[in-house]
């Protein structure tokens, strides 16, 4: 398993997280016995990096990695958790209130039976407590040691930007990782939230890398929805999330390349995630023991840059406004290339 540092901290995680969302979830999750195998598999193989979250299955999912984690050393583990969601009928019970967080960090330490978490990540942005409030509450419990980095989650560009400006006038902790949907269909953050996080040196964990099974090649062009599987229980949010005839059209070059190279499509899926180093982890979400053994050999194998760029192109992702504004005048403004003089004009301008 090859580690990366998690963005611009001294944290050390494998680079692929075990996602524990299925954990007690009923229809397309597994139960305590299944959870402990994929852990106990997961540790063997070198992954040390899982990510849960309160409302996971209603608090059941950190209850039973708590249990799969009794016989494991807590410090050779980075185990991550958040708080957002409602979680019961209180007026607070909810949000990124210092109120809330600090309720919310005590309830999942005591359902994972932990004393400390290593990653706090706030699961999404709460649009009614200011900033500050939330940022102080943070530091507050890391000087506790309730936890050790903070990290966000569902965040537009602005609120990190804005949330670690916030941090740094203040004296206070900032944000060290992102937590956002990612992956070869879904690609909207490649515009604004990817480069946010690179210029604040926020890694990247890329949730739902494998687009909640779509990757896998498993769901076909007009085709009944397989039983059993999670989009068929979740179709209302994953297929308008997904499915669409572009989508498909990665799906048949995954499967081309597949056949080329000999890795499946979920494989394949997960190392175009990885190649770009932004990205510091994929949180897989395995709900049994074979699914994790797949994924998982991706630990230290690498796409290489033919097939990534084969894969890019198939679903063009269309750089809108004001992106599309900058390239015409700028042209490729990531790179290092050498200028003429008069490259700070729009091309008509240009003699
Ligand atoms: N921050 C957030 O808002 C947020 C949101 C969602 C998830 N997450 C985190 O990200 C983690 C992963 O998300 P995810 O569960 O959506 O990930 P995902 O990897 O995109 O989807 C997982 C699903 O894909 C299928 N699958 C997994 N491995 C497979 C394989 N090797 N071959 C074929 N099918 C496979 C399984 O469904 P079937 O077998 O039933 O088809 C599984 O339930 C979660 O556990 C959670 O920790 C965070």
């Amino acid at each position: 398993m090859l580690y990366r540092y998690l963005g611009q901290s001294g944290l050390l995680v494998s680079r692929i997280c075990l996602g524990t969302m299925t954990f007690g979830m009923k229809d397309w999750g597994c139960d305590q016995k299944t959870a402990n195998a994929i852990v106990r598999h997961f540790i063997d193989q070198g992954g040390q990096f899982i990510d849960t979250a309160d409302m996971y299955s209603a608090g059941l999912s950190e209850e039973m990695l708590g249990n799969a984690l009794k016989n494991h050393h807590r410090e050779d583990l980075v185990v991550a958790s958040k708080c957002w969601f409602r979680m019961g009928e209180g007026a607070n019970d909810k949000g990124l209130s210092r109120k809330h967080i600090f309720d919310a960090v005590e309830k999942s330490l005591k359902r994972l039976k932990m004393d400390y978490l290593d990653l706090y990540q706030v699961h999404g942005p709460d649009w009614f407590t200011p900033m500050e409030e939330t940022m102080s509450a943070l530091d507050d419990l890391v000087r506790q040691g309730k936890i050790r980095y903070i990290g966000c989650s569902n965040y537009y560009a602005w609120q990190i930007v804005k949330a670690n400006s916030i941090a740094e006038k203040h004296g206070k902790e900032k944000f060290i990782s992102a937590q956002h949907l990612y992956n070869l269909v879904r690609r909207d953050i490649e515009n604004e939230i990817l480069p946010a996080c690179a210029d604040q040196g926020l890694g990247m964990l890329c949730w739902s890398p494998l687009a909640g099974g779509f990757l896998s090649g498993k769901y076909g062009r007009d085709q009944e929805l397989p039983e059993g599987s999670r989009i068929s229980f979740r179709k209302t949010i994953d297929v308008p999330r997904y499915f669409s005839d572009q989508a498909f059209d990665v799906i048949d070059e995954l499967k081309t390349i597949s056949t080329e190279i000999g890795k499946t499509p979920s494989q394949i899926s997960l190392a175009w995630l990885l190649f770009d180093r932004r990205v510091t982890s994929v949180i897989i979400g395995p709900k049994n023991v074979e699914q994790l053994k797949d994924t998982l050999e991706v630990a230290d194998w690498n796409l290489e840059q033919e097939f990534h760029q084969r894969l890019e192109t198939k679903l063009e992702l269309p750089s809108g406004y004001p992106m599309e504004w900058v390239e015409l005048g700028f042209g490729n403004i990531s790179g290092k290339e050498e200028f003429k003089p008069d490259h700070y004009r729009f091309p008509q301008q240009r003699n």
